[in-house]
């Protein structure tokens, strides 16, 4: 086989069979298949597109191509949930415990990773003493005793995919529906899920801007995991504006209290009861979405869900008291109101914008070697379709530094409030099975 031929074929529009596809990961992998041939091929790809086989071929030839995580001394179905990505998403701080009350066995393995705020590892690690260096033994034994435990990124997971995005990055070929769906699906299938339910985002704080984007690129992962044998299913959700209320690690792990309390931001409970509801499902803990949601609110209303959490946070070292005292948290030196210049409807707030004041203030990192104030980031009281007066409190700033003045106007630049009233945009737009 010469590598050259192949490129030629993809670049005709043909169709690459399963040797091939695994002849280019593997010598890829191993150093002899040049970044310049990688990159025509990532071109080709990108302009002829890959047919549903191919998709499959090259998902699985990624996950091969690496370590896998084995979890079957879990008892269960573990699904996994992936959210492609947003500013101030809590989902996972309060889906874990949410779903894991109700019997679902939930194996998360996370990354710290670039960002407006830290990863879950970092949110969490806002929770005194909690850590996630346990063995491979201790966490198969937290999940299968309290169904829920997390532990930080090891092996070498997926290291195809590792260089290809890299060099996707460079090469103007990251937007294309099957690199990136063979992408994120590599990488769940090797971190050991049975099932995925996947959190496609879409608007203009989202990686795919458009709702057309998003549905095609969630109907690809859908139907690549049912092509791998893992049960996948999608939603697309809003991300025009950010989830819930609060920005930053501290403040999301208190917002993540508040929502398994039932006192959170009414769109982070409804997507979490949403997403929720299709992982009992894909559990098989419930034989409809009716009854997954009513099981989940369940163990809201009757503090199981709350209860999960402590004993996940206890388990792993940390100091479970915040959650009935979440004043012992981290907390900012400086909360600076942002108040609304006119009286009007809120009708835009640039989720993006709200990422880099956080990421501003130091709840983020820019590069691998930043270092993240916890502490800090940014709490919405107005989102879209609210009423405003003159004076009103927009956001609060949580700085620990008293110079606020460039994240307060960012934060300015990213609300737009006109005299109109405006509606809150649509949270979900559409589930894809
Ligand atoms: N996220 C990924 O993990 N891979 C992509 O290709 C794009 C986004
Ligand atoms: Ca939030």
């Amino acid at each position: 086989m010469r590598v050259v031929d192949l490129i030629e074929k993809k670049r005709n529009g043909l169709e690459l069979t399963k040797s091939e596809i695994d002849f280019i990961i593997t010598e890829y992998t191993n150093g002899n298949l040049p970044d310049y041939q990688m990159s025509a091929l990532a071109m080709a790809i990108y302009f002829q597109d890959m047919t549903q086989e191919e998709r499959v071929h090259l998902t699985t030839a990624m996950v091969n191509s690496g370590d896998q995580i084995d979890l079957s001394e879990i008892e269960g179905i573990k699904v996994d949930k992936h959210s492609t990505g947003g500013v101030g998403d809590t989902t996972t701080l309060v889906l874990g415990p949410l779903v894991a009350a109700v019997g679902v066995p939930v194996a998360k393995m996370s990354g710290r990773g670039l960002g407006h705020t830290g990863g879950t590892i970092d949110k969490l690690e806002a929770v005194p003493g909690f850590h996630v260096e346990i063995t491979n033994d201790e966490f198969i034994r937290l999940v299968n005793t309290n169904k829920l435990a997390v532990i930080g990124q090891s092996g070498d997971l997926t290291p195809a995919d590792k260089s290809l995005y890299a060099l996707r990055d460079v090469t103007a070929t990251v937007d294309s529906i099957p690199l990136i769906a063979s992408s994120i699906m590599s990488k769940k299938i090797a971190a050991g899920a049975d099932a995925i339910c996947l959190d496609v985002k879409t608007g203009n704080g989202a990686f795919m801007k458009d709702l057309k984007d998003a549905e095609a690129l969630a109907q690809a992962m859908v139907e690549i995991g049912k092509g791998v044998g893992r049960n996948t299913k999608a939603i697309i959700s809003d991300m025009s504006q950010p989830l819930g209320f609060a920005v930053g690690n501290a403040l999301e792990v208190k917002e993540a209290i508040d929502t398994l309390k039932g006192e959170g931001p009414e769109d982070l409970t409804e997507l979490c009861l949403t997403l929720g509801s299709h992982m009992v499902m894909l559990a098989k803990k419930a034989s409809s979405l009716e009854e997954a949601r009513a099981l989940l609110i369940e163990v809201i209303d009757n503090g199981q869900a709350l209860a999960t959490f402590k004993t996940f946070l206890e388990a792993q070292g940390g100091d479970a008291s915040v959650v009935d005292d979440p004043s012992q948290l981290p907390d900012a030196s400086y909360k600076i109101s942002v108040p609304a210049k006119a009286d009007g409807y809120v009708s835009e707030i640039v989720a993006e914008q709200i990422g880099v004041a956080a990421m501003k203030l130091g709840a983020g990192r820019a590069t691998k070697e930043s270092v993240i104030d916890l502490a800090v980031g940014v709490v919405l009281h107005k989102k879209v379709g609210d009423a405003v007066k003159k004076g009103d409190t927009l956001v609060t700033i949580h700085s620990n530094s008293e110079n606020v003045d460039e994240v307060m106007n960012v934060i300015y630049d990213s609300y737009t409030i006109v005299s109109e009233q405006v509606d809150a945009p649509t949270l979900i737009y559409k589930e894809i099975h």
